[in-house]
């Protein structure tokens, strides 16, 4: 934002508030994928490190998977990266909550469930675009502020919006960066899908903002130049050692072909002084701003099962004109992770954040599988190679600072009222103890955030001294690795801790008296141990989801065995007690639906260890077990 600039032109929205208020929270790193290493050909590995000696940013660099809302994931990056990212490009939903849905692959047969909406994706939704222009716009000021902040001085910051939002926030980002020169483009991408309205034109693009710091940015029109098309290439019909061309008159008084093209031979002969050859420019058609792209049919080789996902060669064209290799890219409601794979794959740095556990493991096994997906070179061809090192993460303080501005009574009745739900007593005068069920402390998780093991952590002190060491934890959602960070907890403090799920249709409840209303602990997960041959065979023997809310009754029916509810898991067979490191994974794909239910390592390399199983069921969510051999 530029301090001084006094803008002559200005959007205002009920409750606008340019004061972005931040926090910066620490990152905690819930699974490190290293496909790199084990799977890289010696020649990927000496091609890497040649990169890797000529561009020192690579050195010591892993690129990250964040999972949390992204002003907090923005304002907790700062620290590290303020001024640092070269190439930001978002694709915000608006006005529809379908965008918080999708359509998950149930089991071998991959039949089709609709995922609902998470509490907390829910509670997005209902703030911003489910209320309207005003809340939206006071949401995409407050991010766009804090990409303004990261972007570098020679980056460029892409937003995509259609023709509900884009004049709007096109006049939200010339107030942020504050200079004319900042917006450099509007770019029109043109689909086709069947035309139905027969109201108002067919709406059939997109718009994509273009937002750049200074004059010294980035842009390599060359690397986009592409082929003229026929007509276009038939009209330079001479030929001189310089190449091929066309004669133009030159305009001026007395000039008898002002303006005009394509002149003959024997007109250049006659007038020299009003006749020049435009030549051919054989590097190919400089690009522009309007792009013809097909949009992704439901049938399409990238397609990974997400409804807004956007083509590879849309971000493909952004990338390589923004940014150069070895540069950082990030995206920040990044979906299905389209930018981040495409940056991947044309060797950028990356970072992507999104609100949706869902989104973060569907990009997950999109960049895992990167190798077999298209080659952003060779046409037709698999790119083949494993993704460079990532990291999954999550926000892990809690975030009680959002209620500074909530009001103290609102928070009690909301206390209040799940301790009702969950049959439980108010528990006045603790801070985190909320209620008692019997001899359990209840302690409640927020509406708008998950439960952090910090947050736990700060519970289970307030129990101890109480000299208590029963605690129940009820949340609407909970950090990815809560369960294994609770295991060493309780073994930790000496104290039993309950994770329980609050059911969604908690929130649809008028008087919590008169329902009754189902409370589930988090999935449990069973594995047997085995040693074989000389190896230690890990084996998942059940998997028990007990709160299938976010089934549809005609999920429950599919489901036909407890592994149809497992899309991947992962072993850590060298545990060091605190980072998981997902050093042998498997996991369900579009083309093979088929799931492998055993693990076997040799003893030499296990044993002694502690291992860590990790599984990813198909709506997103994690469950760990800690398995010692
Ligand atoms: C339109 S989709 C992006 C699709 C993506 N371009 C792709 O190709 O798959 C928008 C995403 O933004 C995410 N989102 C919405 N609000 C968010 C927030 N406050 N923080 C992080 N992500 C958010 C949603 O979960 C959704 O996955």
């Amino acid at each position: 934002m530029a301090d001084l600039f006094e803008p002559d032109v200005e959007l205002r929205w009920r409750g606008k508030d340019t004061k972005v208020k931040t926090v910066s929270l620490p990152f905690q790193t819930v699974e490190h994928i290293d496909l790199w290493d084990v799977q890289a050909s010696e020649e990927q590995q000496a091609v890497f490190e040649q990169m890797r000696q000529a561009d020192p940013r690579w050195e010591g660099w892993t690129n990250r998977l964040i999972w949390g809302d992204n002003k907090n994931v923005m304002a907790s990056l700062l620290d590290e990266f303020e001024g640092q990212i070269d190439l930001i490009y978002i694709d915000p939903p608006f006005a529809t909550g379908a965008n918080f849905t999708a359509k998950v692959e149930v089991g071998e047969a991959g039949d089709k469930a609709e995922k609902a909406a998470s509490i907390i994706e829910q509670k997005t939704y209902n703030d911003t675009w489910g209320r309207g222009r005003a809340s939206y716009l006071q949401m995409m000021y407050e991010r766009l502020a804090l990409m303004y902040r990261l972007l570098s001085a020679t980056g460029s910051l892409y937003v995509h919006l259609d023709y509900r939002m884009d004049s709007y926030i096109r006049v939200v980002m010339d107030e942020l960066f504050g200079k004319e020169e900042s917006f450099l483009n509007e770019i029109i991408w043109a689909y086709k899908t069947r035309e139905t309205s027969t109201r108002n034109w067919n709406r059939k693009h997109d718009t994509i903002l273009m937002y750049v710091k200074q004059a010294d940015y980035t842009f390599n029109a060359d690397a986009l130049r592409g082929a003229y098309p026929e007509e276009y290439l038939a009209r330079f019909k001479h030929e001189d050692e310089i190449g091929k061309y066309v004669i133009r008159g030159k305009g001026g008084e007395g000039s008898p072909f002002p303006g005009q093209g394509d002149l003959t031979p024997e007109q250049e002969k006659k007038y020299p002084e009003w006749t020049y050859r435009q030549y051919l420019d054989d590097a190919g058609r400089l690009p522009r701003d309007w792009w013809e792209i097909d949009i992704l049919n439901s049938n399409a080789a990238e397609r990974v099962g997400f409804r807004t996902q956007k083509p590879e060669v849309l971000l493909e064209r952004i990338i390589r004109a923004s940014s150069n290799p070895g540069d950082l890219v990030a995206d920040f409601f990044c979906g299905s992770g389209t930018t981040l794979t495409v940056a991947e794959k044309l060797g950028r740095r990356w970072i992507g954040s999104d609100l949706g556990k869902f989104a973060i493991h569907i990009t997950r096994k999109r960049l895992m599988e990167v190798a077999a997906s298209k080659d952003m070179e060779g046409k037709g061809q698999e790119y083949g190679k494993p993704p460079h090192p990532f990291v999954i993460q999550n926000l892990s303080e809690y975030k009680t600072y959002q209620f500074a501005d909530t009001e103290e009574e609102n928070r009690e009745k909301y206390f209040e009222f799940i301790l009702e739900l969950y049959r439980a007593e108010p528990e006045p005068g603790h801070d985190l103890l909320h209620g008692k069920k019997g001899r359990h402390y209840v302690h409640i998780g927020e509406l708008d955030s998950e439960m952090t093991i910090e947050n736990v952590r700060r519970a289970v002190a307030e129990l101890k001294a109480l000299g208590a060491d029963k605690l129940d934890v009820l949340a609407w959602e909970f950090a990815m690795n809560m369960d294994l960070d609770i295991e060493t907890l309780q073994q930790a403090e000496d104290v039993d801790v309950k994770l329980i799920r609050i059911p969604r249709e908690a929130l649809q409840v008028k008087d919590p008296r008169k329902e009754n209303i189902h409370f589930y602990e988090m999935p449990r997960l069973d594995v047997a141990v085995e040693r074989r041959d000389g190896q230690v065979v890990l084996r998942i023997i059940d998997f028990n989801v007990y709160n299938l809310e976010d089934f549809s009754e005609d999920v429950i029916e599919i489901l036909e065995s407890y592994s149809d509810l497992i899309d991947y898991w992962a072993v850590d067979y060298d545990y060091d007690g605190q980072h998981f490191v997902s050093r042998w994974q498997t996991y369900r794909t579009r083309k093979d639906r088929s799931l492998e239910l055993e693990f076997a390592g040799e003893e030499s390399q296990v044993c002694g260890n502690q291992m860590v199983v990790k599984v990813v069921d198909i709506f997103g969510n994690d469950t760990n077990k800690l398995v010692e051999v």
